[in-house]
C-alpha cells in the first residue's frame, strides 16, 4: 500500500514499500534533463534511479556530494550551479535529491535558487529526512551557523521508500524516530500509543505516514512560520543546547530536550504525559537526560538560544498530547526542566 499525501497544496508526498523507482519521480518526459544529487551512501540508489529515468527517456546525470553537514555548504552548491548549467539545465528540468536531510536541504537551496527556481524531487532515505526535513519547503545551508542560508520552496514529489529506512544503521533510523515522537506528541496521540508500544520496532510505513500527516497540517496552515509552525521545535529549545554541550546527535538531544520540556509542561500547564513520554523514549533506545553537564554552560547556551526574549525563555510546552502551545518560562522552571535530564 502506498500512503498519499498532499503538503500545503503543492507537495505529494509518497509513504510505502519498494517505491524507489523512476516512475515514482518523473512522468516519463523525453528531452528534460534530471540532475539527480546523492551522498555518498545513496550513490547506488541514485545511479539506479538516473538509469530508469534514462530509461523513460530523460537525461539523468548523476553528482555525489560530501557526506552530512559537509554538504550544507555555498562553494558545494556553487559546483552544483555550475555542473547544471554545464548540463544544460532549464526551467522546465527537475533536481532529484536523494538522500537525507543534508542532501534535501543542501540540493533543495540549489534547486530554489538556481534560474530563480526549478522543480525539485526528493528521494528521502533517513527517517530525519522523511519525517522531517524533505517535508514542509525549507531549503539551506550552513554559513558559520547553522542554516543561515536558504529559502523556502516546496519539492513537488517526495518519496519515501521504507524498505531503504528499513536498512539504514540503528543510530540513524533512531536519530529520525525522536523527531517522529515529537510529531505524535505535538498531533498525533496514535502515534504516540504505536512508539510507546513497539519502541525500535515500530511500523516505518505507520510512523512515517502519521509523522508527516502531522507535520504537513502545520505547514499547511503556517508556512512560513508565522505562528504554529514554531510547534515543530517542542524540545528543540533545551535540545539544542544539549546537542552543542554534550555533542549529541540531534535526536538524542531532541529526546532529552523532550524530556525538559515535558517537566516544563507539567509545572506550567498542568501536562500529565511525562510517564508515557519517557516510556516512548526509553522503547526507543534513546536518552533521557544528559547527566555531567556544566548547568551553567548549558543556561549559558539557552541565554543565546534564539527562542529566549526579554520576558524569559521562550519553549513549546504541551497542555497535554496533540495541544502544544508556545509560553515564555521563567528561571524557576527552566531549572526543574534542566534538573528532569539530570542537569544540575
Ligand atoms: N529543512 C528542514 O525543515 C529540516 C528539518 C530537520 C532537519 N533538517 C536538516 O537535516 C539534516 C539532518 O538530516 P539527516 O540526519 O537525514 O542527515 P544526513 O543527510 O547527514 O544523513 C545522516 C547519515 O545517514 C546516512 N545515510 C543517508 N541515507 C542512508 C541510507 N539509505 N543508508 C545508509 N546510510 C544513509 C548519510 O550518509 C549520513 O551519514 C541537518 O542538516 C538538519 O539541519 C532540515
Amino acid at each position: 500500500m502506498v500512503a498519499e499525501l498532499v503538503v500545503a497544496g503543492a507537495t505529494t508526498v509518497a509513504v510505502g514499500r519498494g517505491i524507489a523507482t523512476a516512475e515514482r519521480l518523473l512522468p516519463p518526459r523525453p528531452r528534460s534533463i534530471a540532475a539527480v544529487v546523492a551522498q555518498p551512501s545513496t550513490a547506488r540508489l541514485a545511479r539506479g534511479l538516473a538509469r530508469g529515468l534514462e530509461a523513460g527517456g530523460t537525461r539523468a546525470e548523476v553528482r555525489v556530494l560530501p557526506d552530512g553537514e559537509a554538504a550544507k555548504d555555498l562553494a558545494v552548491v556553487a559546483g552544483l550551479y555550475e555542473w547544471m548549467a554545464g548540463l544544460g539545465m532549464s526551467r522546465s528540468d527537475t533536481l532529484v535529491a536523494v538522500g537525507g536531510g543534508s542532501i534535501t536541504d543542501a540540493a533543495g537551496f540549489a534547486a530554489a535558487t538556481y534560474l530563480r527556481g526549478i522543480e525539485a524531487v526528493y528521494v528521502a532515505t533517513t527517517v530525519l529526512a522523511a519525517v522531517d526535513a524533505a517535508v514542509g519547503g525549507k531549503t539551506g545551508v550552513n554559513l558559520g551557523a547553522k542554516n543561515l542560508v536558504g529559502a523556502f520552496h516546496h519539492p513537488a514529489r517526495v518519496v519515501v521508500d521504507v524498505d531503504v529506512l528499513d536498512a539504514l544503521p540503528p543510530a540513524v533510523r533512531r536519530d529520525g524516530l525522536a523527531e517522529a515522537l515529537k510529531a505524535g506528541l505535538i498531533g498525533d496521540e496514535a502515534l504516540v500509543a504505536l512508539l510507546e508500544r513497539d519502541g525500535e520496532a515500530a511500523d516505518l510505513e505507520d510512523v512515517v505516514a502519521r509523522a508527516v500527516a502531522v507535520k504537513a497540517a502545520v505547514v499547511g496552515r503556517d508556512f512560513t512560520e508565522q505562528g504554529e509552525r514554531a510547534h515543530l521545535n517542542y524540545g528543540h529549545t533545551i535540545g539544542h543546547a544539549v546537542e552543542v554541550a554534550a555533542g549529541m546527535g540531534h535526536g538524542a538531544a531532541v529526546a532529552v530536550g523532550m524530556v525538559a520540556a515535558g517537566r516544563a509542561s507539567a509545572l506550567e500547564m498542568g501536562f500529565t504525559g511525562e510517564d508515557r513520554q519517557r516510556e516512548a523514549i526509553d522503547r526507543l533506545g534513546l536518552p533521557a537526560a544528559a547527566p555531567g553537564l556544566d548547568p551553567a554552560g548549558v543556561l549559558a547556551l539557552l541565554g543565546a538560544d534564539k527562542k529566549r526574549d526579554a520576558a524569559g525563555l521562550r519553549m513549546v510546552l504541551l497542555e497535554a498530547v496533540g495541544r502544544p502551545a508556545v509560553r515564555h518560562v521563567g528561571a524557576a522552571t527552566v531549572e526543574a526542566a534542566l534538573d528532569a535530564v539530570e542537569i544540575a
